[in-house]
């Protein structure tokens, strides 16, 4: 059975039983918390909460989820996927343990032809949390498994949370059994390879604090209902359904096993080396597809980090391979064709992910060939000591300053017939990592971990938002930090953190900056200078007491910097333009990548398939943009549903809350962005864009920055007064100005030139005078003399030339000397005649050039070299006439 059918036939079972069928969030969902969305629920996770009343009873969603913890697993395994769909159906206080156990019961166990999976009931296995009597009554009762078939077990494996505080509960396992032949018997306790894990179904009832329930730690509190939310693994169920091996070799992931093999010439299933390469570039080319159509893009932190570790194991697996062509876009087109029925966007974005798999590739095999020179020396040097082994240091090197993998060190080492010392490396990469982790230490700050935000969610529940209409409003002080720790009270001077119940203020999200201004209460006043959200649904205004003393409780005015905000909400709006604008020359592969909306200038990142944008394409958009401006379109932003604003073409990105209702602002057809920040009304309140650069930011990625009404206006308006003030001086009209400068450029070249000549023709000029000043040393004419003034080194050579040739047939010494401030040149030129008497110009360097501190050397007709003591120019010449003398 296709992996399409698979969630096709779990969609229709749910939504007969009269679940609500919920599109896949985006992997990238505002949760601080997470990197990447992992389980079906975490979209829901406010219903379960009881923040906001569910929208619907029951529910039913394929998610779409990346879990990287064990990436060093993947290919070594059968089951371990970094992509994977979570098939889920979920009730929020409306059936529970009863209605869960049967429905995935009937599902996996109606035959085939009946819409079901035909799994076949004696070969499933369920294992219970500790003591849940309830559900193993439950699973006798509506499945009829023997008891010798339910297996209790402890937190770790049937207690479900998201690893940090939030709904939880126990949870119930479906597993299969693959047969004898893959392990021992004795159920899933024994042996969870051989007994695979396909369905969980969580119970979800409890609130877990700091610590988990997994690890013996009781739950702090209980949900408002008791809920189901359940995950079944498509790829598994794919995995057995379709008589394969493991994960890899189903049918949405092997199509790009087969590429690999296409582009290496070795087959799948010979070598076990070969075969975990294989693997690995069908698991990591899927999740790294996926995460960058959700908008991420390849960097050195958070996220961006795990897909360049991904993408980047994918090249060094290919050439491991043999393969030392470009694989990545060709094997993203491979999980496009695979993908696309179930996630159009990637047939849409395509474009974009292709810049950004080939930008990053370009980059890594840059890197690989850098340290590629570096490995090739490291084992020449290693061979010419006569050694076998590649020192440890070497091998970190490589690895920590260029990047390059270690396995790929070792490979090519053995290649190389060495051997790495391992332990060496290995004590080098524990010493960094420590160091990075003291570094950590000393910047987290005391509440970093977010759990006193937390607290102060759960209490209060999440802060209003009245921004979007209102700057200033009334609201109460339900939060109250100094340092991390909550307090009573805090005086003047103090730095405080406060929550209230509802606030105008903005929270820098999506780019934006946070407002700025102040809380005034009835005896004191709070500067706010930023503020955060820290935990989703909670900001919290950071700043300082500037008067007073302030409480917990207390009534306040809050009040945004309104100049500031409008500032800001300029940019932002402006962000959007260029956004639309930059997509329209560009094509929609110009994806936006990040933004920064300031008071006054903004900031737009984004992926560009076509490298830099042209000065003339880039004027091209601020002229469009500029004339939206002057359309004075209205602004409108309104709440809709992610299927309406699919519909009416919104652009989605990166960061943005997939929840089921979303906001959109709305330019008409020009601009239509899902968003969340502050905008103006119309957008002739932005007045003016003026672009000041366009630039790259590496991978791909190109920046845009520009400056918002009357900071755009000022700018011009100094260049202006500049261009006036050059105007005067050169006597030009300010058009003419180009033309005028390049033709003082080029005159001034042409003088610069013609004095060189003239400087070079006095130098030589000087060459007749030198020679006709000869003296006669036993026989040798000899100048030796200090250049005369304005003979710089690079002179020298020729001068002395030019002496000599004056000099004839007769045998003949020249030396030079020019001194300026510490340093002194000198260069020694002999004719032929004198050669024959044995005088070698290199020769007679040592007799002299101790006397101005140096020394030098050359051939038997010129030499040269310097020294340090332009005093002892005249004892130099002495020493070379005794010289010759002798
Ligand atoms: N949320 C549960 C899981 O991820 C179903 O396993």
């Amino acid at each position: 059975m296709q992996t399409h059918e698979i969630t096709r036939r779990f969609t229709d079972h749910f939504v007969a039983a009269g679940h609500t069928k919920v599109s896949s969030a985006s992997l990238i969902l505002d949760d601080p918390n997470l990197l990447f969305v992992n389980a079906g629920m975490v979209q829901f996770k406010p219903y379960f909460l009881g923040e906001v009343p569910p929208p619907y009873a029951r529910a039913t969603s394929i998610q779409k989820c990346v879990r990287t913890g064990d990436i060093d697993e993947v290919g070594r395994t059968t089951r371990h996927n970094t992509f994977f769909q979570m098939a889920g159906n979920f009730s929020f206080g409306d059936y529970f343990k009863a209605g869960a156990i049967e429905h995935a019961w009937n599902l996996i166990t109606s035959s085939q032809d009946a819409g079901g999976y035909g799994f076949e009931p004696d070969r499933i296995w369920v294992t219970v949390y500790r003591d849940d009597d309830e559900a193993i009554e439950l699973w006798r009762k509506i499945a009829g498994l023997p008891l010798e078939r339910i297996q209790r077990r402890g937190g770790k494996d049937n207690y479900w949370d998201m690893g940090v505080p939030g709904p939880g509960g126990p949870s119930s396992e479906i597993y299969y059994d693959r047969g004898p032949e893959h392990g021992r018997e004795g159920g899933p306790e024994a042996d969870e390879d051989r007994y695979l894990e396909i369905w969980n179904l969580v119970f979800m009832q409890d609130v877990r604090g700091e610590l988990s329930p997994k690890d013996g730690h009781p739950p702090i509190g209980t949900l408002p209902h008791k809920n189901i939310d359940t995950g079944m693994g498509v790829e598994r169920v794919a995995y057995l359904l379709q008589g394969v091996d493991n994960v890899y070799e189903t049918d949405l992931v092997r199509p790009v096993i087969t590429r690999a093999e296409e582009f290496s010439g070795r087959r799948y299933g010979v070598d076990a080396t070969d075969d975990v390469r294989f693997r690995v570039i069908a698991d990591h080319a899927r999740s790294g597809v996926m995460i960058i159509g959700d908008g991420v893009t390849p960097s050195n932190e958070g996220r961006g980090y795990v897909l360049r570790r991904l993408l980047r194991r994918i090249v060094r697996s290919s050439r491991l391979l043999g393969v030392n062509e470009p694989v990545l876009r060709s094997f993203a087109e491979v999980v496009r064709d695979e993908m696309a029925p179930t996630y159009p966007e990637l047939v849409s974005g395509f474009e974009r992910i292709s810049a950004v798999v080939e930008a990053e590739e370009e980059a890594f095999l840059a890197t690989l060939s850098a340290g590629s020179r570096i490995f090739d020396t490291a084992v020449a040097e290693t061979k010419s000591s006569g050694g076998l082994v590649l020192p440890g240091d070497r091998a970190f090197q490589l690895h920590d300053t260029y990047g390059f993998p270690i396995d790929l060190t070792l490979e090519m080492a053995s290649e190389a017939g060495l051997e790495v010392d391992q332990d060496r490396f290995r004590a080098l990469m524990n010493e960094q990592r420590s160091r990075a982790k003291a570094d950590a230490a000393t910047r987290k700050v005391g509440h970093g971990d977010g759990s006193i935000y937390r607290t102060v969610l759960d209490t209060h529940g999440v802060t209003e938002f009245l921004g979007y209409t209102d700057l200033s409003a009334e609201a109460t002080i339900v939060g109250l930090l100094v340092d991390g720790v909550p307090v009573a009270a805090a005086r003047e001077g103090e730095h405080v953190e406060v929550v209230l119940d509802r606030t105008p203020f903005y929270a820098e999200a999506g780019g934006q900056q946070a407002d700025t201004g102040e809380l005034r209460g009835a005896s004191f006043t709070v500067r706010v200078d930023d503020v955060q959200s820290p935990v989703a649904g909670l900001r919290v205004h950071r700043g300082v007491v500037v008067a007073g003393e302030v409480s917990l409780d207390a009534a306040v005015v809050a009040e945004v910097d309104r100049s500031r905000r409008a500032s800001v909400s300029r940019a932002h709006t402006a962000t959007h333009l260029v956004h639309a604008g930059v997509r329209g020359a560009l094509g929609t592969a110009a994806a936006q990548a990040g933004s920064l909306n300031a008071p006054g200038r903004l900031r737009f990142d984004f992926t560009s398939p076509t490298g830099a944008v042209q000065p003339a394409a880039l004027a091209e958009i601020e002229d469009e943009v500029n004339t939206v401006l002057q359309q004075n379109r209205e602004v409108e932003a309104y709440e809709t549903t992610m299927d309406e604003a699919k519909r009416l073409g919104a652009m989605m990105l990166f960061g943005e809350k997939y929840g089921d209702r979303v906001r959109v602002v709305d330019m008409g057809d020009y601009s239509r962005e899902l968003c969340g920040g502050t905008h103006v009304g119309r957008t002739g309140e932005i007045g003016m864009i003026k672009v000041l650069s366009e630039a790259s930011i590496g991978s791909g990625v190109r920046r845009v920055e520009a400056l918002v009404g009357l900071d755009a206006f000022r700018h011009l308006s100094k260049e202006h007064l500049l261009v006036s003030t050059l105007a005067d001086q050169l006597k030009a009209r300010p058009e003419e100005l180009p033309e005028r400068i390049n033709g003082l450029i080029e005159r001034l070249r042409t003088a610069e030139r013609d004095l060189e000549k003239v400087r070079a023709d006095a130098v030589l000029a000087s060459a007749g005078a030198l020679a006709a000043g000869a003296e006669d040393i036993d026989g040798v004419s000899l100048v030796a003399v200090a250049a005369p003034d304005g003979v710089n080194g690079n002179d020298l050579r020729a001068l002395a030339s030019d002496v000599r040739g004056r000099l004839g047939s007769q045998p003949g010494v020249v030396a030079l000397f020019s001194g300026d401030g510490e340093k002194v040149s000198f260069v020694v030129a002999t004719t032929a005649a004198a050669r024959d008497r044995g005088l070698a110009a290199g020769a007679l360097i040592p007799t002299f050039a101790p006397a101005v501190g140096g020394r030098g050397g050359g051939k038997a007709d010129l030499a040269q070299g310097g020294g340090t003591d332009p005093a002892g120019i005249p004892d130099a010449v002495r020493a070379l006439r005794s010289a010759l003398r002798n």
